[in-house]
């Protein structure tokens, strides 16, 4: 496999005809990683995909063969492997396309990465509104198990594997892992308390991993070109090839890959540039739950490391580009309805604080906002960040923060005029203040 950048890895099929059907994959190098895998043993597959350095898609970027090594060897109670193909982040539109255009990646990665853990069922769970996907995953499941890739005796080796496709009922709290387990057990969708963590009591109580589609659908490259091939691509701690989901103001929005890395410069190249050349204001890096960007991070590489160092977070790569046009203070409040309408509800600080931001933007938006208003915000964002139950409550606040500490103005120039210039005097007093004591 060509280890060019702009070479297409996880989106190589997309284009052909009728990619979604078990001849184009067949005729693709579908399935020849399976039979690879099935003649190593698990452990050596956990090794692999450990050396590669493949991380978490999903958005925390937790090491996928760490993870697969936290299983139990022994088989006392039943594994399973869960898929989250929840994809309810704002502005994500990766694991989708990804399952419409190619299922049958995700269905090889799944059989590969539940024989590395012991697992004889496995799960997708596919986010309520996308029936489209859960009738396209069924008919790839059908035909898998048809040729023999998937039930009893996969392929002679004796290993059985069956694989379930589950419809969610469309709440963005059903891609936390645990409300998804919860959720997929038949109750209401609400975090569990960890630990403890999935490997060790998860769905039905037995042992579970929960895998992003983009980080399964990764698995069959690696094993059949090899976790040296995988680390020739991206950065050194976020190897790997990457889809970027790319919306808003540009003039191609569209699924991109790149490689890990990747700059927002580099990536407006792909898709066209700004729509209509209206410059560009601000951005996400991955999903409105990751803090905004602005025209100065234009060169920041998007991998793990790249975008904590410059304040925000590569959450899942959903890269939401806003040009001039565009109010800050009104984006966030639209961000922070969805966080509010999306709060499970299980603990306080993210339950009523989404509710008392989304009332407090909504006033500033409409022109009666105060100066105070602003400094409530701040406050009520410290008491749900790291104090809410689950990340959730830390990601409602993250427009906020960020959108006031690039764009403070803008949010001053929705409150009260004469209380603006009142306290513009006064900071103005106070810097002379201090002047004349100096
Ligand atoms: C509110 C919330 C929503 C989430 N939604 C998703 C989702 O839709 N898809 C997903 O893969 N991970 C989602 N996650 C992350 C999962 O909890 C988990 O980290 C991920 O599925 C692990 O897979 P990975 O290690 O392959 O990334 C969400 C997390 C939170 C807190
Ligand atoms: S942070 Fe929000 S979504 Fe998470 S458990 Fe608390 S109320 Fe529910």
């Amino acid at each position: 496999m060509s280890t060019d950048p702009v070479t297409p890895v996880l989106t190589k099929r997309w284009l052909s005809p009728r990619s979604w059907r078990l001849s184009t994959y067949e005729q693709l190098e579908g399935y020849t990683a399976l039979r690879k895998a099935l003649a190593a043993t698990p452990e050596q597959l956990v090794n692999v995909v450990k050396d590669a350095g493949l991380r978490g898609r999903g958005g925390a970027g937790f090491p996928a063969g760490v993870k697969w090594s936290f299983m139990p060897p022994n088989e006392d109670k039943p594994h399973y492997l869960v898929i989250n193909a929840d994809e309810g982040e704002p502005g994500t539109c990766k694991d989708i396309p990804l399952m419409m255009a190619d299922p049958h990646s995700l269905i090889e990665g799944c059989v590969i990465a539940s024989y590395a853990m012991r697992s004889h069922h496995c799960f997708i769970y596919v986010r309520g509104e996308a029936l489209h996907c859960v009738r396209r995953l069924n008919s790839a499941v059908r035909e898998a198990r048809a040729a023999g890739y998937l039930g009893q005796n996969i392929l002679d080796t004796g290993y059985d594997l069956d694989i379930t496709v589950h419809a969610g009922a469309g709440a963005y709290i059903c891609g936390e892992e645990t409300a998804l387990l919860d959720s997929l057990e038949g109750r209401r969708g609400q975090p569990r308390l960890k630990p403890p963590f999935p490997a060790a009591a998860g769905l039905y109580a037995a042992p579970t991993t929960v895998n992003n589609v983009e980080t399964i659908a990764s698995v069959p490259f690696i094993v059949n070109a090899g976790s040296a091939w995988f680390r020739s691509m991206g950065r050194e701690k976020s190897p790997g090839p990457k889809i970027f989901s790319i919306s808003g103001h540009v003039t191609k929005p569209g699924q991109y890959e790149a490689p890990m890395g990747t700059t927002l410069r580099q990536l407006l190249e792909l898709c066209g540039g700004m729509k209509d050349g209206i410059p560009l204001k601000f951005w996400t890096p991955g999903g409105s739950s990751t803090p905004m960007f602005t025209a100065e991070h234009l060169d920041v590489p998007l991998d793990f490391e790249g975008a904590a160092e410059a304040g925000s977070m590569l959450g899942t790569t959903a890269v939401q580009v806003f040009n001039e046009t565009v109010s800050v203070p009104w984006a966030v409040m639209k961000w922070t309805q969805f966080y509010e309408h999306e709060s499970c509800g299980k603990c306080t600080p993210c339950r009523e604080g989404t509710y008392w931001l989304a009332q407090i933007l909504e006033r500033m938006v409409a022109g009666e906002g105060t100066v105070s208003d602003i400094d409530t915000l701040l406050d009520v964002c410290d008491n749900i960040f790291g104090r809410s139950f689950c990340a959730l409550g830390d990601g409602a606040v993250s427009p906020i923060q960020s959108g006031i500490k690039y764009f403070r103005d803008e949010f001053l120039a929705l409150c009260d005029s004469n209380a603006v210039n009142a306290a513009r005097g006064n900071d103005e007093r106070r810097e002379l203040a201090g002047a004349h004591s100096r």
